[in-house]
């Protein structure tokens, strides 16, 4: 009988639950009327006079063992009922809320700006083929402006490789319809340059183009000159000859900023103005690739690079931060 006990004890020693029925079960199976205990202690009197004192002993441990697991599981429930019962009408824990990338900021915006004077968005495959990133763009095997960007090629097909800017695009998209056309095209590009505070090795651009009868150089400089005036909220530009293999004339598109901060001298080298975009009027060869009538049509194109743009509006120095995104930087955007 003594041994039936210790066996018991250890019993309900091992039992653990934190369900309110088990736990119910438990109780009655030692505590309960017709239970473990009571049919034990019915035993009592047949136990041998000399035994009885040890045997009662024996009996009050697993009876206060009994009510100290039930009372242990009894706090350990109530916590969970309490959480269950908790008050319903109390405000919720605030759920976070997300962010827009700068990056996705302002390319939404600069979309938004260009399609309501009629551009619609095209897109292209980030890894292209030599036709469309070079070729077609006037930039034959073996020209020199081919090094001014420094290409990730596929190593198992030359003729692939990771586009190393949006002008791609253009291709595409004059390949497959016929002018008028206006289009947008955003999108990542890469070039095999060292990472430091102003470049990277993975950046983003927006490429526009536009192709119609009687496109002229004023109708580029007007439509510029309204995009930076909604962008920024300056409106005076200047464009300075330069050179791209798929533009002729080609020119760089500067931003007069200001000289009104410290930031600005900074930023501007002190002239008060920033280079913010590459464009001019789509070179007739590059029409030619395209089978576009080049006496029939003309158009210009524009290109810039959406993270130069998102430094100047949010006024970031290290063009690192947008790839690392660290969440302190991202919750400065939450509201945006
Ligand atoms: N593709 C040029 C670049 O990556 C940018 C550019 C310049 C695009 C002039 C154009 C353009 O469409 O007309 O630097």
């Amino acid at each position: 009988m003594l041994e039936k006990i210790e066996d018991l004890l250890v019993e309900v020693g091992n039992f653990s639950s934190a369900n309110k029925d088990e736990i119910e079960q438990f109780r009655i199976k030692f505590s309960g009327k017709k239970g473990i205990i009571n049919d034990i202690l019915a035993q009592f009197k047949e136990v041998p006079n000399e035994q009885k004192k040890e045997f009662g002993q024996k009996i009050n441990t697993l009876k206060q063992a009994v009510e100290a697991k039930l009372e242990g599981l009894k706090n350990a429930t109530t916590s969970t009922i309490l959480f269950e019962k908790d008050d319903l009408t109390k405000p919720g824990f605030p759920s976070e809320l997300g962010t827009r990338h700068p990056i996705n900021l302002v390319k939404n915006r600069i979309i938004e700006i260009f399609r309501s004077i009629g551009f619609a968005v095209a897109d292209g495959p980030e890894i292209e083929d030599d036709w469309h990133n070079f070729t077609a763009l006037n930039l034959p095997e073996y020209h020199p402006a081919r090094d001014m960007q420094d290409t990730f090629f596929i190593e198992t097909n030359p003729d692939l490789l990771l586009r190393t800017h949006t002008s791609s695009v253009q291709i595409r998209y004059m390949e497959e319809n016929q002018p008028p056309m206006r289009i947008l095209s955003p999108g990542r590009v890469f070039r095999n340059e060292a990472i430091s505070s102003r470049s990277h090795c993975i950046f983003h651009q927006i490429e526009g183009l536009y192709i119609d009868q009687n496109v002229s150089f004023a109708d580029l400089k007007q439509t510029i000159q309204y995009f930076t005036t909604e962008l920024f909220g300056k409106s005076k530009i200047r464009l300075r000859p330069s050179y791209f293999p798929f533009t002729e004339p080609s020119a760089e598109v500067d931003v007069y900023w200001g000289l009104n901060s410290e930031t600005d001298y900074r930023i501007t080298k002190g002239t008060g103005w920033l280079e913010i975009m590459g464009c001019g009027m789509v070179d007739p060869a590059v029409l030619a690739n395209v089978n576009i009538d080049a006496d029939k049509y003309s158009g210009y194109a524009f290109g810039m690079g959406i993270e130069r743009i998102a430094m100047l509006m949010y006024q970031m120095s290290d063009i690192r931060m947008f790839f690392e995104n660290d969440k302190r930087m991202l919750e400065q955007f939450k509201s945006l």
